[in-house]
């Protein structure tokens, strides 16, 4: 988003809205049982024209293997279920909790985008495979909108490298904001991720899979690349925890500055955005935070933008109790042998003492970054895993909603409905406020 002549501010305000933050509400260790999600399986009644499926069989013998597979967009089904058993919790919590309270059916009503008056809004309807963009509700802050053609895109690549599966007719609305903004939870929105307390949303894959549209991020594989070519041996990290932030932000993110102040494990400082001399000294990349054995985690204005890049370094996450939901948040195990995050209490008082345990036993640390390794780098947070949570998603709403129509009469002449994604984002233009302030 070079383009964007707001990019200087639009950098400041989305950092400092950047939470360290990474949930680990449940702690529940792995979600066992790897049949695929029911809507994959059968389907019924009219669902059944939506949701069938070609059949999908892995190929014999076939593994998931990072190096070879990492990348590729193309898993079917049945190599998705296989490769990420665990993955599509939140969608079955989604469609669970639709069962148990007896929601009935998404409707069109609940697909509207009007009714936030703070805009980062989006509602979609995927047609045929097509793409298309129905309605639109922007803030004037001007960063929801690259945040949405992030988000839009990585819907439209995972729809494209679906091969063989088709992709069921579904319509929805999507919210790009750091939060819902939707206090009394009312609408069953798809949101970057959800307060434990708000179970009627249903949380997508960040738009920082695509591409985190600020210079000194970008795009997913890219980073992932910077950090494997950056990234030091165990053996010769800093043995210290790494974390830079603001910390006006939050009272945890104080707390943790506080409790890390002199220690000798700490290498945790405040960044100050508008002092430039400061921020040149101590502000760190992502490929640099893998720098470092350890690496704290902390919500800012809600999850931790930040999060699954640093859980893509060979290192130690230390995450508090988290508040906000992303879709690995339940992956999270924080004892026994498949340990592979440090938890900690939502105050850090309980960081010294964890961190001095931590330093006595580096074998121990050692083990924990290389079972995260194994959960978030080489497996759930892959490309080739968010390409398959999208499909499932897209599958699992369809599954309790209704069916959507592409054509609709307006003044007696039938016509289509929305822009196709094609067209819509080749003649895309920012709202007028943001063009010169
Ligand atoms: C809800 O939608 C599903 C999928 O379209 C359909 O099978 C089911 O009959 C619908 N239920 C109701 C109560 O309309
Ligand atoms: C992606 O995976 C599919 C299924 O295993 C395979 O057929 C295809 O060749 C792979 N694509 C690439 C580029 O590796």
């Amino acid at each position: 988003m070079s383009t964007c002549p707001r990019t200087g501010s639009f950098v400041v305000i989305t950092f400092a809205s950047l939470a360290i933050a990474v949930s680990l509400f449940l702690w529940t260790p792995f979600y066992s049982g790897l049949p695929p999600p029911a809507w994959t399986q059968t389907s019924t009644g009219d669902s059944a024209q939506i949701v069938k499926l070609a059949p999908s069989y892995a190929p014999r013998g076939w593994n998931f293997d990072p190096a070879r597979d990492a990348n590729n967009y193309s898993l079917n089904s049945a190599q998705c279920a296989r490769a990420f058993p665990r993955l599509y919790h939140e969608l079955e919590r989604a469609v669970r909790q639709r069962h148990e309270l007896a929601l009935g059916n998404v409707t069109t009503e609940d697909v509207d985008v009007q009714w936030r008056d703070s805009g980062e809004l989006v509602r979609v309807l995927l047609w045929e495979g097509q793409l298309r963009i129905v309605d639109t509700n922007w803030a004037d802050h001007g960063w929801d909108i690259p945040r949405a053609l992030a988000i839009l895109h990585s819907i439209h690549r995972a729809v494209l490298s679906s091969r063989a599966e088709r992709i069921p007719n579904i319509e929805f609305a999507v919210s790009v904001g750091d939060w819902p903004g939707d206090p009394i939870d009312e609408h069953p929105i798809w949101v970057l991720t959800r307060h434990r307390d708000q179970p009627n949303k249903w949380v997508m894959p960040d738009f920082g899979f695509w591409s985190w549209p600020i210079d000194f991020i970008g795009e997913y594989t890219q980073v992932r690349r910077d950090i494997e070519e950056n990234e030091p041996a165990w053996d010769n990290k800093d043995t210290r925890l790494v974390w830079r932030g603001a910390t006006k932000t939050n009272a945890l993110r104080e707390a943790l500055v506080r409790v890390s102040k002199g220690k000798a494990w700490s290498d945790v400082q405040e960044i100050k955005w508008n002092d430039e001399e400061l921020m040149k000294q101590t502000a760190l990349s992502i490929p640099e935070h893998c720098n470092y054995r350890f690496v704290a985690h902390t919500e800012g204005h809600s999850y931790s933008g930040r999060g699954k890049y640093l859980l893509n370094c060979h290192s130690v996450s230390v995450v508090h109790e988290p508040e906000w939901i992303e879709p690995h948040t339940h992956l999270f195990i924080p004892s026994g042998p498949q340990q592979n995050v440090v938890a900690v209490r939502r105050d850090f008082k309980d960081l010294n003492k964890q961190m001095k345990s931590l330093m006595r036993q580096p074998e121990r640390a050692q083990q924990i970054a290389t079972n995260s390794v194994a959960t978030f780098r080489d497996r759930y947070l892959t490309p080739a895993a968010t390409a398959c949570y999208w499909r499932d998603m897209f599958r699992a709403w369809a599954s309790v909603s209704f069916e959507p129509q592409l054509f609709e009469i307006v003044e007696g002449e039938r016509r289509e409905r929305g822009v196709s994604f094609e067209s819509w984002v080749t003649e895309l233009e920012y709202p007028e406020e943001d063009a010169d302030d």
